[in-house]
């Protein structure tokens, strides 16, 4: 596969100068920018909310923006986010009452759909679903702060999220999310997943080109 994904997660960016960070980032070779929505009740920490996503459209940054929601419930902040911008909009499935609605309500905003597991969250939120995917994302650590160290057992689980993508017959991108830097992502890789979010492994390095590349060499192109 050719086309991998990366996505540096704007956690760790200078928040003091995100504009500028992010265009560095996206200037450096990345794909996408990951943002992550927290709200001190699903996950206890607290970050962005609609309006950070349209400063960074109003600053001029037109790269896919994949709003990642730890927040419950979910429904309320899905249009604000699409019309703050957002790209895709990745959510919990156990933050929502109603899967099958919240999907829908992305897909009416105009936004690109995930949804995205925890380590311990099991896959089978996906049985009704699938068909209506765009993205999948497993969290390899728990949600709620970056530089944690990358749980082993998702290599398994990105596997077994991969065959379901093939039975499903859809064009369905594989996302993992937390712990992955130059070290791992050959690895990642090779369990099936096609789309790397990393957020201190590029922002916490010196040369943001440099980190970029090195993962593209260790992904193979
Ligand atoms: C954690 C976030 C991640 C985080 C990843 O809840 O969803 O996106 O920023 O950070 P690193 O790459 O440092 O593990
Ligand atoms: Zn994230």
């Amino acid at each position: 596969m050719n086309n991998y994904i990366i996505a540096p997660s704007i956690l760790s960016a200078d928040l003091a100068n995100l504009g500028t960070d992010v265009e560095a980032v996206l200037a450096a070779g990345a794909d996408w920018v990951h943002m992550d929505v927290m709200d001190n009740h699903y996950v206890p920490n607290l970050t962005f909310g609609p309006i950070m996503c349209e400063a960074l459209r109003d600053y001029g940054i037109t790269a896919p923006i994949d709003v990642h929601l730890m927040v419950e419930p979910v429904d309320r902040l899905i249009p604000d986010f699409a019309k703050a911008g957002a790209t895709y909009i990745t959510f919990h499935p156990e933050a929502t009452k109603h899967l099958d609605r919240s999907i829908q309500l992305v897909i009416d905003s105009g936004c690109k759909v995930g949804l995205v597991f925890n380590p311990g969250t099991p896959l089978n939120y996906l049985d009704h679903v699938i068909h209506k995917l765009d993205s999948i994302m497993l969290m390899s650590v728990n949600p709620g702060f970056s530089a944690q160290k990358f749980i082993a057992s998702s290599l398994e689980k990105i596997s077994a999220t991969r065959a379901r993508i093939a039975a499903s017959g859809r064009d369905i991108r594989l996302a993992v999310d937390g712990g992955i830097g130059i070290h791992n992502i050959a690895e990642v890789a090779k369990a099936g997943a096609d789309t790397f979010i990393a957020g201190s492994a590029i922002f916490g390095s010196e040369d943001y080109a440099l980190t970029i590349k090195k993962m593209r060499e260790a992904l193979g192109h």
